[in-house]
C-alpha cells in the first residue's frame, strides 16, 4: 500500500464490532475481564487503549517502524525515551534543538547523571571527536530547530552503530510522509505529533516509534510505568488528522518554496533558513535522504524593531508558538521557543532579537506573501 492510502486504509481488515468507517473513541479507564484464565487484549489505559493502539499501530507503519507509542505530547514522549539511559551515559546531541528538549537535557538530565556535549551535528567530523566509551546514544533533529541545519542521517547512524551507541532523530519537521529516519538507520524516531501529524493546532501529542522489539519492549515499560499516554478522543484527532498528510505536506511543501523564493526579494530581509533552499548548506543532504523539504522557514531581518513590527502587523500569520498546522504562524525563538537557552549560546547560533521562525500552513501562497510584505514595508 502507498503512502496515501496507508493513511486512510491501513487495517480495514480489522474493523471493530459495529463496522465504524472511523475509528471509534474508547473511553474507558479499564477493561471487564472475560474470565481469570482468559487473555483480555486490553485490561487497563495506561497499558493499552484500542483506540490509541490504533493510532500506534499506523504511526509505526507510517515510519516503517517495529512499533510506536503515543504520549500527551512530544516532550512525554522525548522524556520517557530518555530513561533507557542512566548515570554515567554520555550523549552527543545537536546543538541545534527544540528549546524545550534542551530544557530536559541540561536541566534534568544532565542532574540525573547523564553526560551531554551539543554540537554541530551536520559536521560529522565534530561527531566522530566528540565519541566515547561511554557514549550511548546520538540526538539529532534534522532539518533543527530554528536554524534548520541538515544532518545525514545514515553516515551518523553509522558513527552510533560503530561504537554500539543509539541513534535518535527527531523527525517532527519532515514526517513520516517526507523522511523516515528509520530506513535510514535510526533506531527511534520522536514526534511532537501536536504538529504536522495532528496539524489543525488542536491537540497536543507525541510518539516514540522504535525500530526493534527489545527497544519497543522498553518503552512500553516505562510507558506503563510513569503514564503520560495519549488519551483516547486526541488519539482520534491526530488520526483524524493524519488522514491528510500527504495533502497537506505537499500544499505546505509548495508553499514554502514559492514564499522563500518571494522573500529573497525583500531587502530587509537579510538571512532566509530553508532547506529547500538550492544555495543552503544542506540542500544536497536533504535531497538525498528526503521526499521534500517542508514548510519550517526562519529568517533574519535588518533589526530588532523590525522584528517586533513584523510581529504586531502581521493579518494573516498568527504570532504564536508552535508550528505545522494548518495555518500560517510566526514565532519570535528568542522569547518563545527558546528562551531558556542562555543568551550566548542562542546568539553564537544567529537566534537573535531580529530572528524570527515561520511555520508555512495551507493558505493561498500570495495572500502570504502579501501579508509579510505589509507587516515589514508598510
Ligand atoms: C522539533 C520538536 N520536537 C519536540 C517538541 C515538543 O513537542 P510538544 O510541544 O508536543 O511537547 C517540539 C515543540 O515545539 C518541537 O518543535
Amino acid at each position: 500500500m502507498k503512502f496515501e492510502t496507508l493513511c486512510l486504509h491501513s487495517d480495514n481488515n480489522i474493523k471493530d464490532e459495529w463496522g465504524t468507517l472511523t475509528t471509534a473513541i474508547c473511553q474507558s479507564a479499564t477493561f471487564v475481564h472475560k474470565g481469570v484464565d482468559i487473555n483480555n487484549p486490553y485490561s487497563y489505559s495506561r497499558l493499552s487503549n484500542p483506540t490509541r493502539r490504533h493510532l500506534e499501530t499506523l504511526v509505526a507503519k507510517l515510519e516503517g517502524g517495529y512499533d510506536a507509542y503515543a504520549f500527551s505530547s512530544g516532550m512525554t514522549a522525548i522524556t520517557v525515551s530518555m530513561m533507557l539511559f542512566k548515570k554515567g551515559d554520555h550523549v552527543i546531541a545537536s546543538d541545534d534543538l527544540y528549546g524545550g528538549a534542551l530544557r530536559l537535557f541540561n536541566n534534568v538530565n544532565k542532574e540525573n547523571g547523564i553526560e551531554f556535549d551539543f554540537v554541530d551535528t551536520s559536521n560529522l567530523d565534530n561527531v566522530k571527536k566528540l565519541v566515547k566509551e561511554n557514549t550511548k546514544l546520538i540526538y539529532i533533529e534534522t532539518p533543527s530547530n530554528p536554524t534548520m541545519q541538515v544532518t545525514d542521517i545514515e553516515e551518523i547512524a553509522k558513527i552510533a552503530h560503530d561504537n554500539k551507541a543509539l541513534l535518535f532523530v527527531d523527525n517532527t519537521f519532515l514526517t513520516p510522509y517526507f523522511q523516515n529516519p528509520i530506513k535510514l538507520g535510526a533506531d527511534i524516531v520522536l514526534h511532537s505529533g501536536t504538529k504536522y501529524l495532528g496539524g489543525h493546532n488542536d491537540t497536543l501529542a507525541g510518539f516514540v516509534v522504535t525500530s526493534n522489539k527489545e527497544l519497543a519492549d522498553k518503552i512500553l515499560y516505562y510507558s506503563k510505568t510513569i503514564g503520560g499516554q495519549l488519551a483516547p478522543f486526541d488519539s482520534f484527532l491526530i488520526e483524524r488528522g493524519i488522514k491528510t498528510l500527504p495533502l497537506r505536506m505537499n500544499k505546505i511543501n509548495d508553499n514554502a518554496i514559492k514564499l522563500v523564493e518571494a522573500l529573497k526579494s525583500f531587502d530587509k530581509i537579510k538571512k532566509i533558513y530553508y532547506v529547500g533552499d538550492k544555495d543552503s548548506k544542506g540542500y544536497e543532504i536533504i535531497k538525498k535522504q528526503s521526499k521534500g523539504f517542508g514548510g519550517m522557514i526562519s529568517i533574519e531581518v535588518e533589526s530588532k524593531e523590525l522584528a517586533k513590527k513584523i510581529l504586531k502587523d502581521v493579518k494573516i500569520f498568527q504570532y504564536a508558538e508552535s508550528l505545522g498546522g494548518v495555518e500560517s504562524l510566526i514565532t519570535y525563538p528568542m522569547l518563545q521557543t527558546h528562551a531558556d537557552v542562555p543568551e550566548v549560546e542562542r546568539n553564537k547560533r544567529g537566534i537573535n532579537d531580529k530572528f524570527l521562525r515561520i511555520s508555512v500552513g495551507i493558505e493561498d501562497v500570495y495572500d502570504l506573501i502579501l501579508d509579510l510584505k505589509q507587516a515589514i514595508y508598510d
